[in-house]
């Protein structure tokens, strides 16, 4: 999982990498790369470093290159440690050819091996080399051949999902674009042709992108675009306008995260605003891609998407489940296509994902869609491939989200379910237009709700709490009904932010096993109810935890008094509607794991070993 960047055309190729790859850094940062064509010779120039793009930046500052072909990466690990020799760009043994990979080989094995019975010698432990080596080994076998004769003997062999990008010494006019599986595409410009992972990349330099169909390869010269497919038949094409902005978001904040989370209750309900005009233009379902009816009709759901997204579909079960009285299944995506799967005419399919470029959301996605079921991409990326494979698309609308640790989005994912929630209820006469007018304004005001707890407690989080806390080596979280995936979401953030160990558990299932784990040095995080019953049955939990010697912090709600007397640490969070209680409780949540990663002094927007994107299954 990486992504890749590409230049030919008339100008020097290290401008629009280096400033591509920032823009694409948030699909990991263990590494990077550059390699060019030296404008006279023809030979390969290339720069690598561990670590983030500055370090590549500072060494191509002190030792420049540069060519009107180049290739650039930045990595996130799949084979092999992040050290210079594993970064990209990887080379044929005499380094006349030069590749930047997204993806795996799946079979990479084999053809070391079979490489190596041939005399190759392997310097990394990538499958990247491989294909470098690869193609040189089937250049060589080809001499005669055209190039695209070359690439479908190659593409015949590589299993797996991926996408890559190839310079050779032998053709300097040519950048080569393979994909299979990982998006990539070609942004086309005056005298200029840019290839990258994401048309972010290269928007604003220009007005077009061809997304490059499913395995298909591209031969790019200065001149023209040649697409084949991997039969090797060459592909008439059309390319589409670039309607999406690069936002250089400069802000005061210490960081992204930081930006992010006070930025929620803006966007819950620019999402909010944007999906209720379209419901009330009566537009809602034809520009969802559904027909009313459809709608109407809707018998079951389900939910899918991967991490954060996966805990927000979780809580919008129980929105659509309650609300809309219709049964819904949470499935998580990297588990879906090993499950088995029953498609119904009246069910719809909707993948949850930030970023809408998530392999194993995607792969879910094919999954269904292969069996012509009904499928909504509900995303926070118009350009993304969701929206572009899925029968429909929902957007979030929540505005570039850049700290890899998801925060605003996931309160608009939870505010979008809800919507989508009422509307589902309303088309099919579960509940009035007064009673739809009431859901929207209890979603205002937990959003509120959000910013008013963030907003009373951050400054007693960051003197008291967070010292406190980052003391402690192990969390314990729990919840229950929606509050308990809400602690699974909390206890994520925390893992990633921190680095610290967080266990999460519904809160009744704690006495059946994992009560052994509590005493004084294992902060329990409880995360409470509004809904009287649930609530009750959180106190005697709370209570089996007190009676071990158990640390308790709880975040609950006005009036809690049982929970407040107990806990060792108490937050209070206005009184909401019950099945809104994890949108007034993120802000707080977020901001009281991020003080102790700050605390511990974690690079809290790209923490280690993850990446915001993830495009590997
Ligand atoms: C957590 C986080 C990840 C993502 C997950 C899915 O803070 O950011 O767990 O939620 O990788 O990403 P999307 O939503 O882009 O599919």
């Amino acid at each position: 999982m990486s992504s890749v960047v590409g230049y030919i055309g008339k100008n020097y190729s290290w401008d629009f990498v280096i400033d591509a790859l920032v823009r694409l850094e948030y699909r990991g940062y263990d590494a990077a790369g550059f390699a060019c064509l030296d404008s006279k010779t023809h030979e390969i120039l290339y720069r690598k470093s561990v670590g983030h793009l500055d370090c590549l930046i500072d060494k191509v500052a002190d030792d420049v290159i540069d060519g009107n072909v180049g290739i650039g990466h930045t990595r996130w690990a799949t084979h092999g440690v992040s050290t210079e020799v594993n970064a990209h760009p990887q080379f044929d043994e005499a380094k006349r050819l030069a590749v930047v990979h997204n993806g795996i080989i799946e079979n990479h094995h084999i053809l070391r091996a079979q490489l190596r019975g041939e005399g190759h010698v392997f310097y990394s432990e990538t499958d990247t080399e491989v294909i470098a080596h690869y193609l040189e080994f089937v250049l060589e076998q080809k001499k005669h051949a055209q190039i695209s004769e070359v690439l479908v003997s190659m593409v015949e062999r590589l299993q797996g999902a991926y996408a890559f990008i190839c310079i050779l010494q032998q053709k300097p006019d040519l950048l080569i674009a393979v994909r299979k599986g990982s998006t990539l595409c070609i942004g086309i410009g005056d005298g200029e042709f840019f290839v990258a992972s994401d048309p972010i990349a290269f928007a604003g330099r220009c007005e077009h992108v061809l997304y490059m169909p499913d395995e298909t390869f591209a031969l790019v010269t200065r001149q023209e675009i040649e697409l084949y497919d991997f039969e090797g038949t060459r592909l008439t094409f059309s390319v589409e306008p670039i309607d999406i902005v690069w936002e250089d978001t400069g802000h005061e904040f210490e960081s992204h995260m930081l930006k992010e989370i006070y930025e929620q209750k803006q966007a819950i309900n620019a999402g909010v605003a944007f999906f209720k005009s379209l419901h009330q233009s009566g537009n809602l379902w034809n520009s969802l891609g559904f027909k009313p009816d459809f709608f109407k009709n809707l018998n079951q759901l389900m939910l899918f998407g991967s991490g954060t997204s996966w805990n927000a579909a979780q809580i919008g079960k129980f929105f659509i489940e309650s609300i809309a009285k219709i049964p819904v299944n949470v499935a998580l995506a990297s588990e879906l296509r090993h499950m088995p799967f029953f498609p119904g005419e009246n069910i719809l399919h909707v993948a949850i994902s930030q970023s809408g470029e998530t392999a194993d959301t995607l792969e879910a996605l094919r999954m269904i869609t292969a069996m012509n079921a009904s499928t909504l991409a509900l995303t926070n990326v118009p350009s993304s491939t969701i929206v572009r494979e899925a029968d429909g698309f929902l957007l979030l609308k929540a505005g570039p989200e850049r700290s890899v640790c998801a925060t605003k989005v996931f309160t608009s994912e939870l505010a979008i379910l809800y919507v989508l929630a009422l509307c589902i209820a309303f088309e099919k006469g579960v509940i009035t237009q007064e009673e739809m007018d009431e859901g929207y304004k209890k979603l205002f005001i937990a959003a509120q709700a959000l910013e008013s707890t963030l907003e009373r407690y951050k400054y007693e989080i960051m003197a008291t709490y967070s010292p406190r806390y980052a003391q402690y080596e192990k969390f314990i979280f729990i919840g229950r009904h929606v509050t308990y995936p809400f602690a699974l979401e909390a206890a994520l953030k925390l893992k990633e932010t921190s680095y610290l160990f967080a266990q999460c558990y519904p809160a009744g299932e704690l006495k059946h096993g994992a009560m052994t784990l509590i005493d004084e040095h294992v902060p329990v995080i409880l995360y409470s109810h509004v809904d009287p019953a649930i609530y009750k049955k959180l106190v005697s939990t709370a209570q089996e935890i007190k009676a071990r010697n158990g640390h308790l912090i709880v975040f609950g709600f006005k009036g809690q008094e049982e929970l407040a007397e107990i806990a060792d640490c108490f937050f209070e969070i206005p009184t909401i509607d019950p099945l809104l209680g994890p949108i007034a409780m993120a802000g707080l949540m977020q901001i009281f794991v991020y003080y102790i990663a700050k605390e511990l002094d974690r690079p809290i927007d790209k923490p280690r070993n993850v990446a915001k994107t993830v495009t590997v299954e």
